[in-house]
């Protein structure tokens, strides 16, 4: 059953509902308002409050029991000692969610008191983040254990024009998120580049968008050495997928915004240890992130041209697979040494890279689980971002703090570019283990002709592989927030 989300101005006290999450500050006190729902309660929110037992700690969550009917449960979910904003707002409802999913209720109504209209967009993000899973795959629990999935969501909000546009924008970001996340958690048999297409088509149809797909032959007429050594080694059909979306003047320069989707990642010819090689099936993540940002573009109708655009492959070892010191040309005439088969996202992203020129964009994003590296450098708490255009990597960290998925400048200074200087081709694919990230995102750039350009290393912040509290472990709908938060800020300008 899918997510259903509502807007409703109900006061809490008359609500029917099987869970009320409320959301509360830090050392939170009795207002009137709480007041009025403490009376169904018979007080127990006053002496809770009295006794501290709940303190409005971030993640912090208490239930109390209501009554028979009406508001049958309370959920206190505390929000920290930060200031109100969408992304407290949007971790505290992925608290509830998930509480109500382990309770079974079905159904919830979330509330944050003093709510602004910026508060709903990340109530309803939140709430989404929560209750979002991938049982696809998994026998269902017999009826007796079974614990039923948050199906109905509903914002308690005053009304208001821009309570509802934030509503509206909530659910368009939530439901980008939840396509970017599905194709992560699928395994790399479920999620090939024929659903990149099949992903596509859907949302092109639903949104009126334009859509152009090519195959191996199509590719290879583009002269698309670079993406087609990567799939070399996989019977399966590669595929480079274009959403068009016109939201302006076809005189418009478009935001382009282009993934990194390989399906798995084993490293080719160079392969990858066995230990925890399964996690390449999310190396497709910068792609899903494009998708799921057309879907919430697509939802919003910005005043803006985008155009999102995904190379999807496999990259497999075989008697046909690309090999170390073997070099390819792309298609801007470049030719590349491969050094390490396992370098093989910047190889794709060469050629979407010089695909994308045909748009005239006003600016290019590429977002690509692309590096090792990063996860060193950043961890999973920061998106690196890279850009030899410092106006427009700031504009991009602005994006990414406001839709809560932080970037961090790293440099990409003419000194690293030694490191992929090679004896035999005008580029080499690799250029050692110093600055790892830095070389690759300076690989990229070599294939960028007449546009501003801003690189995404989101292979630290695309999945976790651990438990986050708010969200499980899995995909995190990063960089669908940041795609999206960049447009709609472009669009306003
Ligand atoms: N997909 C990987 C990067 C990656 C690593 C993503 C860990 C998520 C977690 C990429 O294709 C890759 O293998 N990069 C190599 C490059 C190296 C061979 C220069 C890497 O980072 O080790
Ligand atoms: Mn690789
Ligand atoms: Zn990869």
């Amino acid at each position: 059953m899918p997510l259903t989300f509502s807007l409703a101005a109900t006061a809490p006290a008359s609500l029917e509902t099987p869970l009320l999450a409320v959301v509360l500050p830090s050392e939170p006190t009795l207002t009137d308002e709480l007041t009025a729902l403490d009376g169904l309660l018979h007080g127990a929110l006053m002496r809770t409050l009295a006794r501290r037992d709940f303190r409005g700690g971030r993640d912090e969550s208490l239930l109390l029991v209501g009554g028979e009917q009406g508001v049958q449960r309370v959920l206190l979910v505390g929000r920290g000692t930060a200031p109100l904003s969408r992304i407290g707002a949007r971790r505290a409802a992925a608290v509830a969610a998930r509480q109500a999913g382990k309770l079974g209720t079905g159904a919830l109504h979330l509330w944050l008191p003093g709510g602004d209209a910026a508060s709903v967009e990340g109530l309803v993000i939140g709430a989404a983040a929560g209750s979002w899973g991938y049982p696809d795959l998994q026998t269902p629990p017999p009826e007796r254990d079974r614990r039923a999935r948050v199906e109905q969501v509903t914002i308690i909000a005053p009304d208001s024009e821009a309570a509802r546009a934030a509503f509206a924008a909530g659910v368009a970001v939530a439901e980008g998120q939840a396509i970017a996340k599905r194709l992560g958690q699928m395994p790399g048999n479920y999620c090939t580049p024929e659903t990149f297409v099949e992903v596509g088509r859907d949302i092109a149809t639903r949104h009126g968008m334009g859509i152009t797909v090519l195959g191996r032959k199509e590719m290879a007429d583009l002269g698309m050495g670079a993406f087609l050594c990567v799939a070399q080694g996989t019977p399966q059909e590669p595929r480079l997928v274009a959403l068009e979306y016109r939201g302006a003047g076809a005189d418009q320069r478009p935001v382009v915004l282009i993934g990194k989707g390989l399906c798995f990642d084993t490293g080719g010819i160079s392969i990858k240890p066995a230990p925890e090689m399964e996690w390449m099936k999310f190396d497709m993540s910068g792609a899903g992130g494009v998708m799921g940002a057309m879907e919430a573009i697509g939802r919003l109708k910005p005043a803006i041209n985008v155009v999102g655009i995904i190379g999807s492959t496999t990259n497999m070892p075989s008697g046909e697979a690309v090999k170390p010191g073997d070099v390819v040309r792309a298609s801007n005439g470049k030719t590349i040494e491969i050094i390490n088969t396992d370098a093989e996202g910047r190889l794709v992203l060469a050629d979407l890279l010089v695909f994308a020129k045909r748009y005239n964009p006003s600016i290019a994003l590429d977002a690509a689980t692309l590096t090792g590296a990063i996860v060193i450098g950043l961890g999973q708490h920061a998106v690196g971002v890279f850009s030899t255009d410092r106006t427009a990597a700031d504009e991009v960290l602005a994006a990414g703090e406001a839709a809560g998925e932080p970037g961090w400048p790293m440099p990409m200074w003419d000194e690293y570019r030694e490191q992929i200087k090679s004896d035999v081709a005008d580029v080499k694919n690799t250029g050692g283990r110093a600055a790892g990230s830095i070389t690759a995102a300076l690989f990229l750039q070599e294939f960028v002709d007449g546009f501003p350009f801003v690189h995404l290393d989101v292979a630290g912040t695309a999945y976790s592989q651990s438990d986050l509290g708010w969200i499980p472990k899995g995909p995190t709908g990063t960089p669908v927030g940041t795609f999206v938060e960049f447009v709609r800020a472009r669009a306003r300008t």
